[in-house]
């Protein structure tokens, strides 16, 4: 039998240099008046989501609250350099972008066009097209016919409201529940790396290790930006050994 590992690590994301927080030119005051009160907030950590955002990054609504921290998504890509990761859930390409640059190949889904159009021009933004193949389309119907080297899962956490919850469950997480979204990525391989919200319910998580026989390796990792956890990172299979622990 395989051996479990439930090790949390906490790992400091250190982020992007503060001055680029602070300063504010006049044709950004106007976009940050246009958009809604609810991008607003995101909008001043426009640098923590993007550190090339002033090069002309896109994101729609649902882009701004759901794409991951760039100092994450660069952490969580560590885990695996030069493989086929399968981005199941890729929103605006904060992950596959880092994917990308650490050497992976990567193919990025998402049910949404729009979210497709946006991740592929970023990842042009960062050099990084080339390295990625974008697909429209839905990830549970897809899962059956991929191969790959590592799933990656970033599945919607339904909206900015998830932080009120004081547990997060996985029968929580959209378009379907946690354990139906880690089943499907079973299909692809079984060496696969779930974002999940910080509140997440931690015995849950070591729940979906034993969906596989014999049970998959787990190392769990909380994510800090600027000193704020902002998610928790589940490693399984051959993932939870190679992914960064604190330095
Ligand atoms: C949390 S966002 C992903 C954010 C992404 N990691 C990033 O950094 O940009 C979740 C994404 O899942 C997509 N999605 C929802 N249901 C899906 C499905 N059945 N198949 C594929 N993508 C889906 C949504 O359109 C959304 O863009």
């Amino acid at each position: 039998m395989k051996r479990l590992t439930r090790k949390v690590t906490k790992r400091r994301s250190r982020g992007i240099a503060k001055k680029k927080h602070m300063v504010i030119s006049k044709p950004e005051m106007a976009i940050a008046r246009e958009i809604s009160p609810l991008v607003a907030k995101y909008w001043t950590q426009r640098f923590s989501l993007f550190s090339r955002y002033n090069e002309g990054i896109r994101l729609d609504e649902e882009g701004w609250y759901s794409v991951t921290p760039e100092a994450i998504a660069s952490d969580q890509a560590k885990s695996c350099r030069d493989v086929l990761v399968i981005d199941c859930f890729s929103g605006v390409g904060g992950n596959a972008i880092q994917f990308a640059k650490s050497g992976c190949h990567v193919l990025a889904i998402d049910v949404d066009p729009q979210k497709v159009e946006l991740s592929r021009h970023n990842a042009n933004i960062y050099g990084v097209g080339d390295y990625i193949d974008f697909i429209v389309g839905d990830f549970f119907l897809l899962a059956p016919f991929l191969r790959g080297n590592v799933a990656f899962l970033s599945p919607p956490w339904g909206g900015p409201d998830y932080n009120k919850i004081e547990t997060f469950t996985l029968g929580m997480l959209k378009p379907q529940s946690g354990y139906s979204i880690f089943k499907a990525a079973l299909q692809i391989t079984p060496n696969i790396i779930f974002f999940l919200p910080r509140n997440i319910d931690f015995n849950q998580i070591s729940e979906l290790s034993w969906l596989s026989s014999p049970p998959l390796d787990l190392q769990v990792q909380e994510n800090h930006v600027f000193g704020k956890l902002k998610g928790v990172t589940a490693y399984f299979g051959s993932c939870a050994s190679t992914c960064s622990s604190v330095p």
